[in-house]
């Protein structure tokens, strides 16, 4: 039974496509909002149905141009609080700035803690995501964070699509969860591809191997892909372990600059996308192909609407 009055979805610019593919599998339209920007660059939001006291999700993946989206977001939580929505909840699929989790050089920023503080201080009551860049930015929000993850769906991909005899690799040692997690749905065995960033260069450095490849396929898992040059490098090490084809499998396509290009050009065989971000025409290469999570969402959103788990929808209880 539903505890707050009706559901209204409404979303920003960043990924229009995303929120109708929400509606859809919720059965509801899209609500009335419209979100735009003056000549002076200043965005305007105005909600064109009554909100008042309604259980209201803002989709908006932080896409590019990322800060731009995440003014949207905030200005359209501080609109739907001023419209006395009974509750809002940010549905965040991709959260930007996560890779600046931590102080990890002197005189840094903690970015991704300074836009949790915005949203909360903006008004938002709860927070939607997926596969955060580090599942501790939860405790950057003070307010409930849901974080759903896309690796049962691109297990299941790889497990309909891609070959057997295969061995799930990390591109880092701090992803080997995720790896671990891939390889006990899929029954395989994992590998680590030890990663070294060079500073604040987007460039990776040279990296050793953990685990056995030699004669085996390998997937590739990571949680978002930028300059391509962390898969493309763990590819390579890969190959010249004696891998065999090589399959990508990342949640958040960022696919920045030439990304698209390198992949095209690398020994990557394919790249298994989600659609938490939109992707342009300069980005969708022959060797890309996109699951959906639209579907995910929709399915947490009716049950935080309802008072169901959502923790149900990956431990197969029916709580
Ligand atoms: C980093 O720790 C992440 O898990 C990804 O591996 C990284 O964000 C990918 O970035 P790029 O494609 O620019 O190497």
């Amino acid at each position: 039974m539903a505890i707050f009055q009706d559901l209204t979805i409404v979303t920003g610019n960043s990924h229009r496509l995303l929120a109708n593919e929400i509606c859809q599998y919720l059965n509801i339209s899209i609500g009335q909002c419209e979100v735009f920007k003056f000549s002076n660059d200043n965005i305007f939001v105005k909600y064109n149905e009554n909100i008042r006291e309604k259980d209201v999700f803002i989709i908006q993946s932080i896409s590019t141009p990322v800060n731009d989206h995440i003014m949207e977001l905030l200005i359209m939580i501080d609109a739907a609080k001023r419209a006395s929505a009974g509750r809002i909840t940010a549905v965040i699929p991709y959260f930007a700035y996560g890779r600046s989790d931590k102080k990890d050089q002197p005189r840094v920023p903690i970015t991704a803690r300074l836009i949790a503080n915005l949203i909360t201080v903006a008004g938002a009551d709860r927070i939607l995501t997926m596969d955060l860049h580090a599942g501790q930015i939860q405790g950057f929000f003070n307010i409930p964070v849901d974080e759903l993850s896309a690796v049962p769906i691109l297990a299941d991909d790889f497990n309909k699509n891609g070959p057997t005899n295969s061995v799930v690799a990390a591109t880092d040692v701090g992803d080997a969860k995720r790896a671990r997690n891939t390889a006990d749905i899929l029954n395989m065995p994992i590998a680590i591809v030890e990663k070294q960033r060079l500073g604040n260069e987007e460039k990776i450095g040279s990296g050793t191997l953990i685990g056995k490849v030699k004669g085996l396929n390998a997937i590739i898992i990571d949680d978002e892909i930028g300059t391509g040059g962390t898969v493309i490098s763990a590819a390579n090490i890969l190959k010249e372990n004696g891998a065999k084809d090589i399959y990508c499998y990342v949640t958040h396509p960022v696919l920045s600059g030439e990304s698209s290009k390198s992949i095209s050009d690398s020994v990557i065989k394919e790249l298994v996308i989600t659609n938490t971000l939109p992707i342009s025409e300069k980005q969708n290469i022959e060797k890309l192909r996109t699951v959906s999570i639209a579907n995910l969402f929709g399915e947490a959103i009716h049950r935080i609407h309802n008072g169901l788990s959502v923790g149900a929808m990956f431990n197969k209880t029916t709580i």
